[in-house]
């Protein structure tokens, strides 16, 4: 990484934890690599994100339903998936002075490129968490953590199916953690070693699916457009052949021009039957579909497209940082999207005087059903602004001693920082046309 991209990615982890977005994960114990934790404000982006992808992959469709799957599966399916003999990825270690293990595909030379030291024998490594189940630790109680999300939808097809009464083509959602033992980490929170998916498997006729890849791509770059990412920031990259996972018949990546470089973000992956056929195979089941009008029975076709909130997370937050000169002094400013950002509207008094604290107590209650609110009396009201600039919040209410005789108060822009006077009662209708603009 470029020592400019290296500050710009510093610059954000430093914010992020300063405003509480992001802290490292057991920090007081010198925190776990790969592993983090969220804050108060990083809660509301996540749960925004989430609630975003949801409202469009499921809510919005007639033809998308949703499960929550366990985490423990029964360690069959990961026999059956691929997981157990194809989720790995190539390691070596430093036979020389450091002992670093790296990842042999990312590797330029042949030799360490820490210490220089002779590399050991390329190995597979199984990126998949072990865990037993019950009290005896011996192979039989074997359990892994899942690391995708997308086998409890498959092996939950036929119940879905059956009890939705669905047709193909139409989806299964789902929104959970995963867990991967990543040997490469870095970049924050790009690479974790606990993340958060959000997928899709799109069931359609065999056939069908390479129309619907096409469909599923267009809609998911859609998507990330319409939180916000500038689309010169977003690209579609379809894979190479060696790229592809074990169970792809084709791939792209909606990929993010990260500060190190373009980057994925968003997988989508022609998965053909694959899934359901390894799981009919191994399960005995049967798992096929049968056509409510023709009685054709068979094995649906799978389109998925896979997005992380992690780097969902990431991508809003490098896209929306921005530093600008303000009357001599650097303003640092989120602009996230309204409906992204962690706070939409905050109500701030000017003074700490009774008479405007119950006032801004008041108009804040008073616009919480409608709006994502932040009351703040503390500090200058010069750094309240600077803390709401930094945290991204679109709208910011002043409460003043003339709010006590006009009863109106000052709506503060967060990108062009203009101020408007607008009387109590019409606060809540001007915040939501503002609001509405700004989306
Ligand atoms: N079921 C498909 C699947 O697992 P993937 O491309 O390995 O596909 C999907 O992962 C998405 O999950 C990625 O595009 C990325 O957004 C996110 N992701 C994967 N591994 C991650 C990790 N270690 N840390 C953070 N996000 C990750």
């Amino acid at each position: 990484m470029t020592e400019s991209a290296a500050n710009q990615l510093e610059t954000l982890v430093s914010l992020c934890k300063r405003r509480g977005f992001v802290f490292q994960s057991s920090e007081i114990y010198g925190g776990i690599n790969a592993v983090y934790d969220f804050g108060p404000l990083g809660v509301r982006l996540r749960r925004h994100i989430r609630d975003l992808w949801w409202r469009e992959m499921v809510e919005l469709r007639d033809d998308v339903e949703g499960v929550e799957a366990a985490i423990l599966m029964n360690p069959r399916v990961w026999e059956a998936s691929g997981h157990l003999s194809n989720f790995s990825d190539p390691l070596v270690d430093c036979l020389g002075k450091c002992h670093q293990r790296w990842r042999a595909d990312q590797l330029t030379g042949s030799t360490c490129p820490n210490c220089g030291g002779p590399l050991s024998q390329e190995r597979q490594f199984n990126l998949m968490f072990k865990t037993f189940i019950g009290p005896v630790e011996d192979e039989s109680a074997v359990a892994y953590l899942r690391p995708e999300t997308a086998q409890g939808i498959f092996v939950n097809f036929k119940n879905v199916a059956s009890s939705s009464r669905q047709r193909i083509p139409f989806g299964i959602a789902q929104i959970g953690r995963s867990f991967r033992n990543e040997i490469s980490t870095g970049n924050f929170i790009f690479r974790m070693r606990e993340l958060e998916m959000m997928e899709l498997e799109w069931f359609c006729r065999p056939g069908e699916d390479a129309e619907w890849f096409e469909y599923w791509c267009d809609r998911r770059l859609g998507w990330h457009q319409s939180l916000g990412l500038k689309a010169e920031h977003l690209r579609l990259r379809p894979h190479a052949e060696n790229e592809k996972a074990h169970y792809a018949l084709a791939s792209s990546d909606i990929e993010y021009s990260y500060p190190w470089g373009w980057g994925e973000l968003e997988g989508i992956a022609r998965r053909g039957d694959f899934d359901l056929r390894r799981h009919q195979e191994a399960s005995g089941r049967d798992l096929q579909y049968t056509d409510p009008n023709s009685g054709e029975r068979y094995l649906p076709y799978v389109v998925e497209p896979s997005v992380g909130v992690d780097r969902t997370f990431l991508a809003l937050l490098l896209d929306a940082y921005a530093e600008e000169e303000v009357r001599g002094e650097t303003r640092v400013v989120l602009r996230l999207q309204p409906a992204v950002a962690p706070f939409q509207v905050a109500v701030l008094p000017l003074s700490k005087k009774p008479e405007l604290i119950e006032l801004s107590r008041r108009v804040e209650h008073g616009l919480r059903g409608q709006f994502a609110t932040e009351y703040d009396d503390t500090q200058s009201i010069g750094r309240r602004y600077r803390r709401q600039d930094e945290i991204g919040t679109p709208l910011a209410i002043t409460i003043d001693f003339d709010s006590l005789e006009d009863h109106a108060a000052t709506i503060r822009d967060r990108d062009s920082m203009e101020q408007i006077r607008v009387p109590l009662e019409q606060l809540s209708v001007v915040c939501a046309q503002k609001l509405d603009q700004a989306s």
